[in-house]
């Protein structure tokens, strides 16, 4: 594979080649542009204000964010459906929302300058990503409420490319168009990435024939492992894109193809903060913490300090020295599986799962309850011509290394190739069948 490389300076953006203090002067200036706009036109921003006492005046330079509130997924619930909306409803261009697992879904607004924004931020990131103007992008992520679909999508087009906006499913179909249109750069989550590699086979094309050369991936968490299992099997290059709706979509943050090294967050558009999950507090740079962000320009919907709920910690800039990276990240608050006492993330037990020959990176934990214990299994498939002795002993060695890696006893179910249910989206890792 032909390493990745950089773009051209003349390709990138004034923001990406600012200094780290300039970078800084721009947020402050920003910050407290948003602070005003949010209190001004936004009762929920007014009320949270009022109640911390402290005014978007109070705000003078960046250690002044810490006086503010913190924004919630209950907040935005509460406040549904358009409560959040700073601007009259009639200069939102587009909502989208995230269904969430329980409850109304989240629901966020652009304005059609928001809408350019997020398109650049977008094109950046699919340009840090390796790819250029010209290039053929096929957008398997879902297409509707879910950002991910649209955002690639105006994102691949502001940059110049070919888009082709397939949406998820219709697996056999995914293949086909690949083989026929050429495409050089595929935009998917990375479990559906797994699954278009099943179908490669089971068509008898050769994944590692085909024009792709670079996959953009996000929306859930993967591994590093995960990556390099990718890369080997189509030959691409496989690069992290992060975001969340509540903050714009895809391209809040996206890794350098040159670097590899955890999404560098496009700080001119969101401010990063880590607080401790517990207490709030922030922490320095460097220290592991749940991700907090606030929005920087947008018009339609400002978001004051958010609670990703991600777990990460903040990194200086490599390939783009003005903008910090946040490590890959390894699982949100909400993902954590205690188990005995021990914190499990999913994407540990994928770590394991990809070191055992014979086992496919198709997995799910499933939580049970007998008395007072709590028990996992591990349901994952084995590779297609897994005879009954490998079988065994790949089960046994990803309850030994579990065991020895992450400190948790967990019984292991080898199931048969596609015995594991497929996401065309997002996949789910965890069933928890535990009565509450
Ligand atoms: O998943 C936006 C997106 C679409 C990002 C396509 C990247 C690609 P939501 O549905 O609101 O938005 O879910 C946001 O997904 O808080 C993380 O927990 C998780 N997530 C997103 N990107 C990554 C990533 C989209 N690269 C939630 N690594 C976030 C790990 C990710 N988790």
């Amino acid at each position: 594979m032909k390493l990745g490389s950089p773009p051209p300076a003349e390709l990138l953006d004034p923001a990406e080649r600012m200094s780290v203090a300039e970078m800084r002067a721009l947020q402050r200036e920003r910050l407290g542009w948003t602070l005003r706009h949010a209190y001004e036109n936004v009762p929920h921003y007014r009320r949270a204000f009022d109640a911390a006492g402290v005014t978007p005046a109070d705000f003078r330079d960046l250690p002044d964010l810490a006086k503010f509130p913190f924004t919630t997924k209950a907040d935005l619930r509460a406040n549904y459906p358009f409560g959040m909306f700073a601007v009259p409803r009639e200069q939102v261009a587009r909502i989208h929302a995230s269904s969430g697992t329980t409850g109304k879904p989240t629901v966020v607004g652009y304005t059609q300058r928001d809408i350019e924004t997020w398109s650049q931020v977008v094109a950046r990131s699919i340009r840090a990503s390796g790819g250029r103007p010209g290039m053929m992008v096929h957008v398997a992520y879902g297409y509707g409420l879910f950002t991910g679909g649209l955002g690639a999508h105006y994102g691949a087009e502001a940059m110049g490319c070919t888009v082709i906006p397939v949406s998820g499913g219709m697996t056999e179909r995914q293949v086909q168009l690949i083989v026929d249109f050429r495409p050089e750069i595929i935009m998917v989550t990375p479990s559906y990435m797994l699954a278009l590699l099943d179908e490669f086979r089971r068509q008898g094309v050769d994944p590692r024939g085909t024009s792709l050369k670079l996959g953009i991936f996000g929306a859930e968490p993967w591994t590093e492992a995960m990556r390099a299992q990718i890369e080997e099997a189509f030959g691409i290059h496989a690069v992290d894109i992060y975001g969340l709706s509540e903050v714009m979509g895809p391209g809040v943050a996206n890794e350098c193809v040159e670097t590899k090294d955890g999404p560098h967050i496009w700080e001119d558009h969101f401010f990063p903060e880590v607080v401790h999950p517990e207490t709030g507090e922030p922490v320095a740079d460097g220290e592991p913490g749940e991700l907090v962000f606030t929005s920087l320009t947008k018009e339609a919907m400002p978001v004051i300090r958010y609670r990703t709920r991600d777990l990460t910690r903040l990194l200086p800039g490599t390939a783009r020295p003005a903008f910090r990276r946040m490590q890959k990240i390894t699982g949100r608050s909400d993902d954590m599986i205690i188990l005995r006492g021990v914190n499990v993330f999913p994407s540990q037990v994928e770590e394991q799962i990809l070191r055992v020959p014979h086992l496919a990176p198709h997995y799910q934990l499933i939580l049970t309850r007998e008395g007072p214990l709590d028990s996992m299994t591990i349901a994952v498939e084995c590779e297609p011509g897994t005879d009954d002795g490998e079988r065994q002993a790949a089960g046994k060695a990803l309850a030994h290394h579990v065991k020895a890696m992450i400190g948790v006893s967990a019984a292991v179910d080898v199931r048969d190739p596609g015995a594991i249910e497929r996401s065309v989206g997002k996949a789910r890792r965890v069933v928890d069948k535990r009565s509450r």
